[in-house]
């Protein structure tokens, strides 16, 4: 079965075996089978953040639970719990139209809500730990389900404990997120949502203006997977310490840097263009003009091999140049 619609890089692996599930209840079914079998298991949410390097000699199941459900809780606050499959921006969009704020920042990031939590997505001065209340999942170990809290999923930068030691132990069914009603707390410090406010000639920003400002300046330099194979950014922004940072800053005056505590957030994106990556292209794989993390399946028929040794070529570059070790963001299977 192949699975290059079941990803946004559009590489055309393929599974042994494939299903798709609609309900808990259909998901546990599959498991049943696959215990019979013991076939390794790959689960499949919006396929956004995945690069698949090679055919799965298993069973790929596709995460299809939809429904969202609101409960308001008071004035001025609403819990809203989707279901795993839901589209990511489609819950956005619709949060924006019954005004409950707090995910608008987050707009047109691809995938689905189930993988949401996986790598506490974020963009804009926002991540989803901001509004998160709790996860319901399935472990894999006793088919029970349980419900992991805030504090229990130790959400970090691009990381949370489904990436660490909860790894491939559970199954995310639905999220539920605390939004506002009245929307008196609207996130535009960072530099380019004001600068796209201005722009738009908007003095007092709605939450529907900030989410518009969003999808303006990701339609602007990120490419879309419907038209170009990618998966967002490929690697994370690294943390270096503070002297290191310094260090480098008297060899490369214009690095930028974000400081936070001793250590500072250094873009990724600035250090491999600087090895004159951006734009470049290599057989099948290019880094995108617009946005140097972005990695992008340049021609549609690369394969994830292709996609892989480009990125491993990005990383020894970076660390030559640089001394920085580049870490991928990006589930390489
Ligand atoms: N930069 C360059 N060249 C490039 C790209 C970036 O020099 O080709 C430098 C510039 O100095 C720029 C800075 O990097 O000012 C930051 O760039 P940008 O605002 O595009 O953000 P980013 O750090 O590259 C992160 C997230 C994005 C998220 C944006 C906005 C990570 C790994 N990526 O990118 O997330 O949309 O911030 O908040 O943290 C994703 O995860 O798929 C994703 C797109």
């Amino acid at each position: 079965f192949s699975l290059r619609a079941n990803n946004t890089f559009g590489v055309d692996t393929k599974a042994r075996y494939f299903t798709e599930v609609h309900s808990t209840e259909e998901l546990i079914e599959a498991l049943n089978y696959s215990k019979t079998s013991t076939l390794p298991l790959l689960f499949l949410g919006g396929g956004s953040n995945i690069l698949l390097t090679k055919d799965f000699e298993g069973l790929a199941i596709k995460l299809d639970l939809k429904g969202i459900h609101e409960d308001i809780i008071s004035d001025d606050e609403v819990l809203v719990t989707a279901k795993s499959g839901e589209n990511w921006h489609e819950f956005v969009m619709f949060c924006l139209d019954r005004n409950y704020g707090g995910l608008e920042n987050l707009s047109l990031i691809p995938g689905n809500v189930g993988t949401s939590p996986m790598q506490n997505i974020g963009a804009y001065g926002t991540e989803i730990k901001d509004t998160f209340v709790s996860c319901t999942v399935l472990n894999l170990e006793n088919l029970q389900l349980e419900t992991f809290n805030l504090e229990q999923c130790r959400f970090g930068y691009r990381d949370s404990v489904f990436k660490q030691e909860g790894k491939g132990k559970y199954v995310i069914l639905d999220v539920a997120f605390k939004l506002t009603r009245k929307n008196h707390l609207i996130k535009t410090e960072y530099g380019a949502i004001q600068s796209e406010l201005e722009h738009l000639g908007i003095e007092k920003p709605t939450i529907q203006d900030v989410s518009r400002a969003v999808i303006n300046i990701r339609q602007s330099k990120l490419p879309d997977p419907k038209e170009i194979g990618n998966a967002g950014s490929f690697f994370k922004n690294p943390t270096i310490p503070s002297p290191q940072f310094e260090e480098l800053k008297e060899n490369f005056p214009q690095i930028p840097g974000y400081t936070n505590g001793d250590f500072v957030k250094v873009p990724a994106g600035w250090l491999i263009e600087q090895c004159g990556w951006k734009g470049k292209q290599i057989g099948n794989v290019a880094c995108h003009q617009l946005q140097a993390l972005v990695i992008i399946n340049a021609t549609g028929m690369a394969t994830g091999k292709e996609i892989f040794d480009f990125s491993t070529e990005i990383i020894h570059s970076v660390n030559e140049k640089f001394g920085i070790e580049l870490e991928r963001e990006v589930n390489i299977i």
